[in-house]
């Protein structure tokens, strides 16, 4: 089964198949020099997010790569408490200001409801649909090159789809062995929606099953190469996130081997070790 190293969107933009995450790096030298070493690697697709306030250090390391903007694929997200339609504009003139850059590939709702409030009584999707119509706007000033969302389950997404008929180009959800979000995948493939998998190695917790180990030494790669692949051979688009130099390169290296589909079935069958927060 070959592997293309870029996707095709809805819309007909591409996007590369692997993403450099971004989430828990701290700003700074950190941020500067891991996506440094991933642009330099070959990565050419950066997840970033306004929650993850790393923007600005990912920027300066775009900038300083000497990489032409248009070969990179940028993505943000809009915190999930910023619901609205002029709240979204104005955090994403925040977010190309922080990254300096005059355009997005991607823009992401970044979960449907607020975070770390009581969200009974909130109309939150009501206010996604608001905020919605913001990105639709955006995309078609031309600021963003791909509208979307993240951690949205089929009744998040059908608001959208009901109240603008703009049907999203990416949704990107927790997805790996052991958490295959079946449902959302399900309902995301008739309309062309992308999956974008985070949290490929269930954020180290998949490094502990023992299957990933055995396929690990049956294919002569590490456990990461084994789950990333996995996430490719199933049409996803991993987003792994890592600090390590080494670990960075051996995470894009996965273009080179298949799964058998007899262990990619039994690489599905996997349970984590204990659920997702
Ligand atoms: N939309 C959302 O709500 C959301 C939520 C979570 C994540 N995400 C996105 O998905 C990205 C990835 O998810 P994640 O940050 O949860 O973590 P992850 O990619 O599942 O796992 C990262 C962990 O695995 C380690 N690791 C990476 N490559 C490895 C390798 N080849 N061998 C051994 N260990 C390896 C890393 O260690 P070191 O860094 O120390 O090397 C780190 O501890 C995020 O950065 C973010 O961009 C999005």
């Amino acid at each position: 089964m070959e592997i293309k190293s870029d996707y095709l969107l809805s819309n007909n933009v591409s996007i590369p198949s692997i993403g450099f995450g971004t989430w828990q790096i701290p700003s700074g030298k950190i941020a500067y020099e891991s996506t440094m070493h991933a642009l330099k690697s070959g990565y050419r697709h950066i997840d970033t997010a306004a929650a993850y306030e790393n923007e600005k250090s990912v920027g300066e390391a775009i900038k300083a790569s000497g990489i032409n903007r248009q070969e990179i694929f940028i993505t943000s997200k809009l915190k999930a408490g910023m619901k609205g339609y002029e709240i979204a504009k104005r955090e994403f003139a925040e977010t190309i200001k922080k990254l300096d850059v005059d355009y997005l590939d991607l823009y992401l709702i970044h979960a449907p409801k607020p975070w770390g409030i009581n969200t009974s009584g909130i109309e939150y999707n009501d206010q996604n649909v608001e905020t919605w119509k913001a990105f639709i706007d955006l995309y078609h000033e031309g600021k963003i090159k791909a509208i979307g969302v993240s951690n949205f389950r089929p009744e998040h997404l059908q608001p959208l789809l009901d109240k603008t008929g703009f049907v999203p180009h990416v949704n990107q959800i927790f997805l790996c062995p052991g958490a295959l979000q079946t449902e959302t995948v399900a309902y995301a493939k008739p309309i062309s929606i992308l999956i974008e998998a985070y949290s490929p190695f269930a954020t180290g917790r998949l490094f502990k099953l023992d299957l990933l180990k055995t396929m690990a030494i049956k294919y002569n790669k590490t456990m990461a190469q084994i789950a990333l692949r996995w996430s490719l051979q199933h049409g996803f688009l991993p987003l792994p996130k890592s600090v390590t130099p080494e670990r960075i390169e051996q995470n894009l290296d996965v273009f080179n081997f298949e799964i058998a589909q007899a262990d990619m079935d039994l690489i599905d069958t996997v349970k984590l070790p204990f659920s997702h927060h």
